[in-house]
């Protein structure tokens, strides 16, 4: 039988063997998966393992920076790069969520290939690829129908001509949760909810600029913070704010206002692949709703998605 421990012994002796003296780089996310991956990686070859955390500004409020001190709290051989205004620019305009995609995984490979090309001697690169990702994008690639081309698979260039390890490509990710808990990343980490490679570009409906980053990461920010404060953070598999690109009418003193409209959006699932929204209690939506409505300018209105996935998706591009 399959278990946590015995993957981690099995998974470090291959890795170990496999990749002997060479040096390997990784890209993390801040995610779960590409930290785990790291972790393994670690234990099995230390200082070897190059990692890069890439702000492509289109993360959570502050993440990039508390995430990273928490890699360099574990020990990790990590460099942040901060390109965000690199990616904002390469979007600008750029409405069409397929090409948002594209352009972000070719932003993410340039900083990324460069970075890596600091690297003396590389001769592998670690990705987190977990058992839904290989699935999801055969089903991309095949003739059906194009669903969305996750750019964390098989994305790379072919200059960069390095060998691929990936540590997790059997695994779900309840499983890599285990995995990582066996190592004792810390559960908060672990527990986080997964988020898309493209970020928050994405949640953002129509073209991207600073400001409405700014914005989705506040009004996101005041969600998450909520769903731990009542401590339903860990009853959800995944959640957001969407910034929608309508306009609607409030009002304000004697005054009348238009502006934004977000969608919040929480689900439950076991891999993504399937999803129901989550029945959050009103008490709790009434308090989100405020809070947001109140704190983040620019924001009039609320609205909570309430569809299952199929039909819908997760996310709304
Ligand atoms: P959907 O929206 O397809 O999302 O129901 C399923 C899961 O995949 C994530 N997702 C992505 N992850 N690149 C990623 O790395 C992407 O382009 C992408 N699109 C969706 C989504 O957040 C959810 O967890």
């Amino acid at each position: 039988t399959w278990t946590p421990s015995a993957f981690v012994d099995m998974t470090v002796a291959d890795l170990k063997e496999k990749i002997g003296n060479d040096k390997v780089v990784l890209g993390l996310s801040g995610g779960v998966d590409s930290t785990v991956a790291a972790t393994l990686l670690h234990k099995a070859i230390g200082k070897q393992l190059y990692c890069i955390f890439v702000n492509n500004g289109l993360l959570r409020k502050d993440e990039f920076t508390s995430v990273l001190d928490q890699y360099k709290h574990m020990g990790l051989n990590v460099k942040g790069v901060d390109a965000s205004t690199y990616f904002l620019d390469k979007l600008e305009g750029i409405s069409d969520p397929e090409q948002k995609r594209k352009i972000i995984g070719n932003a993410f490979i340039d900083i990324f290939d460069d970075e890596a090309g600091q690297i003396k001697d590389v001769v592998y690169l670690a990705q987190g690829t977990i058992y839904p990702d290989v699935i999801e994008s055969i089903s991309v690639n095949g003739p059906s129908a194009t669903i969305k081309s996750h750019h964390n698979v098989g994305g790379l260039p072919d200059f960069m001509k390095l060998k691929v390890v990936e540590p997790l490509r059997m695994l779900f990710k309840d499983e890599v949760r285990r995995v990582g808990a066996e190592m004792n990343i810390d559960a908060k980490l672990l527990g986080r909810h997964p988020f898309p490679g493209p970020g928050l570009a994405i949640r953002i409906l129509g073209d991207i600029t600073a400001e409405k980053v700014k914005l989705v990461q506040e009004v996101d920010h005041v969600f998450i913070q909520a769903l731990r404060e009542w401590k339903l953070y860990d009853k959800v598999w995944q959640a957001g704010a969407i910034l929608l690109p309508v306009e609607s009418v409030g009002v304000m003193g004697d005054e009348r206002t238009y502006e934004k409209v977000v969608a919040l959006r929480a689900v439950e699932s076991t891999d993504g692949m399937t999803a129901d929204w989550v029945d959050l209690p009103y008490k709790f939506l009434q308090y989100v709703s405020n809070t947001i409505i109140n704190k983040v300018k620019g924001v009039n209105r609320v609205v909570y998605d309430i569809s299952s996935k199929p039909p819908a998706t997760i996310e709304w591009e």
